[in-house]
């Protein structure tokens, strides 16, 4: 186990091995961003083909990445490839992994049972200087982190997708966060060469409390027939200069983790009409149809 204090002011534990949970489109943006700074990773998740394709799909947007970084120096950047991929290692059994692990992050389904029963399982086997971090998107960090006996070394490192692109990091501190603990967690976002902001541990934390309402307004524009969504897109883009419009969005991010987060908030919040249920949401979530992940969402993809 490799710990070390940092000498500078600020003490921090030195983030060497990370376990990241969940080998989904976050997962696998993190563990991406992870081995390519330098950190071993070993990612979990719950069966083997998962893993397979999440290291596929590291594999193949690293060497996107290689081809326009190292469009001059093509030897480094098959050292640089092989490097990052040496750092991936895959696992389906997260307990025995956690033994040799600085920093769990975990990116599985949005559903606070699910997360607690992992956390709990690890914290009865993860060293004691390990640190836990949730990429939770809308839950709260005080509440995940109940299930576990390490509340000072428990926060929330909230990345966005995709995470090889987006250079933000949120990270949250808990009332029981030791500063140790957050220190950690914004340096080893430093390392990964994202630029972090802190807030309090409240729903949604900056980015979602903000974004969610606006996509569920555009979603209820169109359920009114206010707006076609390819219209509402085209707005959003070109009238704000936004990369994608609320409905290319919602696709991206997936609409079973929008689903659940509104869940989540109409069920803390059922008199507020921002969380109200959206039939169209519902719908297309009970097809399967989770977006880009699926093939198809608002719209189809192939
Ligand atoms: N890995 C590495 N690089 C990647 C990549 C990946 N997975 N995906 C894209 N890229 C790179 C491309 O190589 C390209 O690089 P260059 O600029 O150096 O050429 C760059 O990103 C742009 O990609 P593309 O040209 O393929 O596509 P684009 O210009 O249409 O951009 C996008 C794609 C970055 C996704 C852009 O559309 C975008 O920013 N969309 C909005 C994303 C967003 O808002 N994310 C937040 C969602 S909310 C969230 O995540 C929080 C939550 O909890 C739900
Ligand atoms: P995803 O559906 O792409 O991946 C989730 C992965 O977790 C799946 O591969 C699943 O097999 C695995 N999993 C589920 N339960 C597990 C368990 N008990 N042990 C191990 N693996 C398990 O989802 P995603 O989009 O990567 O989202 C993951 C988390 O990150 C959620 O909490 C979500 O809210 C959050 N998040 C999502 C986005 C986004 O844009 N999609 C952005 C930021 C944060």
């Amino acid at each position: 186990i490799c710990r070390g204090l940092s000498s500078s002011a600020v003490r921090h534990v030195v983030i060497k091995n990370v376990t990241i949970i969940g080998g989904g489109q976050m997962g696998a943006g993190i563990a991406q961003v992870a081995a390519s700074t330098g950190h071993a990773v070993t990612l979990v998740d719950t069966n083997e083909d998962i893993l397979k394709k999440a290291v596929k799909g590291i594999e193949g947007n690293l060497k996107r990445v290689v081809k326009k970084k190292f469009a001059d120096k093509p030897e480094a950047g098959e050292e640089f490839l092989q490097k990052a991929m040496q750092n991936v290692s895959i696992s389906t059994d997260a307990g025995s992994v956690v033994q040799g692990t600085d920093l769990v992050v975990e990116a599985i389904v949005e559903n606070l049972k699910v997360k607690q029963d992992l956390f709990g399982g690890l914290d009865k086997v993860a060293p004691a200087h390990t640190i836990f971090a949730s990429n939770t998107s809308s839950l709260s960090i005080t509440d995940i982190a109940s299930s576990t006996s390490r509340l000072d070394r428990f926060g929330g490192l909230h990345f966005f997708n995709p995470v090889p692109v987006m250079r933000l990091v949120e990270v949250i501190a808990t009332s029981s966060t030791s500063q140790e603990t957050f220190d950690s967690l914004l340096n080893f976002s430093k390392m990964l060469g994202k630029t972090s902001v802190s807030c309090k541990d409240t729903p949604g934390f900056i980015v979602n409390r903000l974004l969610l309402p606006y996509i569920l307004d555009a979603v209820r524009m169109y359920e009114r027939g206010d707006g076609s969504k390819e219209d509402i897109d085209i707005a959003m883009k070109l009238g704000c200069g936004y990369p994608m419009g609320p409905f290319e969005l919602s696709d991206y991010v997936g609409l079973d983790t929008m689903k659940f987060i509104m869940d989540g908030w109409s069920a803390a919040n059922p008199d507020n009409p921002m969380f109200a249920q959206s039939e169209v949401l519902n719908k297309l979530v009970a097809e399967g149809k989770f977006g880009k992940k699926t093939g198809e969402g608002f719209y189809k993809y192939k």
